[in-house]
């Protein structure tokens, strides 16, 4: 018996050293923390239960039989992030540069399995150098096997990619079709292509970080969600992300207990909004006093600022929150930002979590490079999420509610259940100049009735009592006030019951 464990502890040992130490060290030299590392880092100390550690490959070409490694380049188990349980996998470099072998595939598979079946969220932790060469079409298959998986999973389950290295070719599309995409600045990149490939197609000579890296994704293609310094960071963000999120579909995201009163009133936010309509303010300094603690965990915020997507929580309860932004592109809506936060608020549904929706939008973004860029199908996708979705849906509008983006932006229309407006709202079918300019075309060049009749339409539209006079909005708030009616509209909505019509699914315009 003595001899079994020896033998047991052995075979633990040499898996656990993965590709072996100058290969580790050659990790750490880049600045990369190994699989085993993260994971320890990602949960609770003493939490993680592996499997299949002596899984090896079962490739025969290339000499590839006299190198095995047990648990061939993947690290897979479940353990808890602050208590709760999570199923991870976690890509070793070390070992034949983290590529998926058909063996490779068939552990992450197993967790992403396990996690349906008990329903808990999945966390890949991405390092990999792609489909295992040696391997051939057996690993194309595992892929295939993956994202099968992402997808039947997607909507049960939440399932976060953490890019910590190489992520390149069909690989992507395992963590494109996960929830969130979160990238480590300097050593990750996605890339369909790689620099070579671009170069004989396109003859463009980029870089693998001006290609793929982690400012490309968060800044200007809008694939991740954030950017992290490095591994450590990553990871601890992590776990204080996941407590946002409820473990699967079925159940409501975890309540944290808060020191900050409900009834906390926030003077500030009365002379928040400018008496000048054309000047911008910064709407997360309304996010930031609406929330517990000011505690706001935002998505996205290199990417279509004009509109402000991320997770707080009110009264310990998790929201989610999709706001515009006055301060970029005067809060229009454009292609980028309605497919960000469209994206976030189907996110939200998904997961029962309540969306808390801040007005300030002059309109959609006008102009040929919108246009045809398709703006109109893009933009339907934010009005078709917010109108699909059955969770609290809770609007306030502080200031311009303008034309078809004041129907998308989650109006009494689109089964909001509270909308607010602010004493500064403007509801109206669009601003005062450009309605006179084209209902009394004619005084254009006198420009003193065409002033005259301005005033006219802002004294008579530009606010939000001829909504509240047909009801489209609930009541019209003090703004110190908001943390505490949004609250109170929290509390009422938190038994909510709204079902959609029977359907295999919807045909959201993509
Ligand atoms: C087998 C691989 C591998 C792979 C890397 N290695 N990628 N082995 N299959 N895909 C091995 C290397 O041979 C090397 O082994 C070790 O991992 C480390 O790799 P290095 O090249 O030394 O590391 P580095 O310089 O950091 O470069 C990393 C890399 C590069 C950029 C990822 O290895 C690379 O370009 N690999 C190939 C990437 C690729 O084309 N993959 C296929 C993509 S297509 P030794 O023994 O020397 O240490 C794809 C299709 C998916 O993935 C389709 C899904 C539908």
């Amino acid at each position: 018996m003595q001899d079994i464990i020896q033998q047991l502890e052995e075979k633990r040992d040499k898996a656990r050293l993965g590709g072996g130490e100058p290969r580790i060290e050659a990790q750490h030299k880049k600045g990369k923390l190994t699989a085993r590392e993260r994971i320890e880092l990602l949960l609770d100390p003493g939490s993680f239960e592996e499997w299949d550690m002596f899984v090896g490959h079962r490739c025969t070409d290339f000499g590839m039989e006299e190198q095995t490694i047990p648990g061939d380049g993947v690290v897979t188990g479940y353990g808890t992030v602050n208590g709760r349980l999570i199923f991870v996998f976690s890509q070793d470099f070390t070992v034949f540069g983290g590529s998926l072998s058909e063996a490779h595939a068939e552990k992450i598979c197993k967790v992403m399995d396990q996690a349906m079946k008990v329903g808990a969220p999945v966390i890949g932790l991405n390092d990999s150098g792609g489909a295992r060469i040696q391997e051939g079409v057996a690993s194309l298959a595992g892929y295939a096997e993956v994202f099968q998986r992402n997808v039947l999973a997607s909507g049960v389950v939440p399932q976060i990619s953490m890019i910590m290295g190489p992520c390149a070719g069909g690989a992507v599309y395992s963590p494109a079709m996960t929830d969130f995409i979160f990238m480590v600045k300097d050593s990750s990149y996605m890339f369909v292509t790689g620099p070579d490939v671009v170069k004989t197609v396109t003859h463009e000579e980029v870089t693998h970080e001006e290609l793929g890296g982690a400012e490309t994704h968060t800044g200007k293609s809008g694939v991740a969600d954030k950017a992290f310094e490095n591994d450590m960071e990553a990871l601890l963000y992590l776990r204080r992300f996941i407590d946002y999120l409820p473990a699967n579909n079925k159940e409501k995201p975890p309540v944290r207990s808060t020191p900050d009163p409900a009834s906390r009133v926030e003077m500030s936010l009365d002379t928040l909004v400018p008496d000048n309509p054309n000047k911008p303010y910064d709407m997360k300094e309304l996010i930031t006093k609406m929330v517990d603690e000011g505690d706001f965990f935002e998505l996205q915020p290199e990417y279509a600022g004009n509109i402000i997507i991320g997770f707080g929580r009110v009264e310990g309860q998790t929201v989610g929150i999709v706001a515009n932004q006055p301060m970029v592109l005067a809060g229009c809506l454009d292609i980028s930002s309605s497919i960000k936060a469209a994206r976030f608020v189907r996110f939200c549904d998904c997961f029962n979590i309540p969306i808390v929706t801040l007005v300030d939008v002059p309109g959609f973004m006008p102009g040929t490079a919108q246009e045809y860029g398709g703006i109109i199908k893009h933009g339907a996708k934010l009005l078709f999420a917010f109108a699909e979705a059955t969770v609290p849906k809770i609007t306030v509008i502080t200031r311009k509610a303008y034309g078809g983006a004041y129907d998308v932006m989650s109006s009494k229309h689109l089964r909001g259940d509270v909308n607010f407006a602010w004493p500064s709202a403007e509801i109206a079918v669009m601003g005062p100049k450009g309605a006179v300019e084209i209902i009394f075309r004619s005084d254009i060049g006198d420009t003193e009735k065409i002033e005259q009749r301005t005033e006219e339409y802002r004294q008579r539209f530009a606010n939000p009592f001829i909504a509240g006079h047909r009801g489209f909005i609930d009541d019209v708030i003090m703004p110190h006030n908001t943390r505490m009616r949004v609250a109170r509209s929290l509390r009422m909505l938190r038994d909510k019951k709204l079902e959609n019509p029977w359907k295999k699914h919807a045909n959201i315009p993509l």
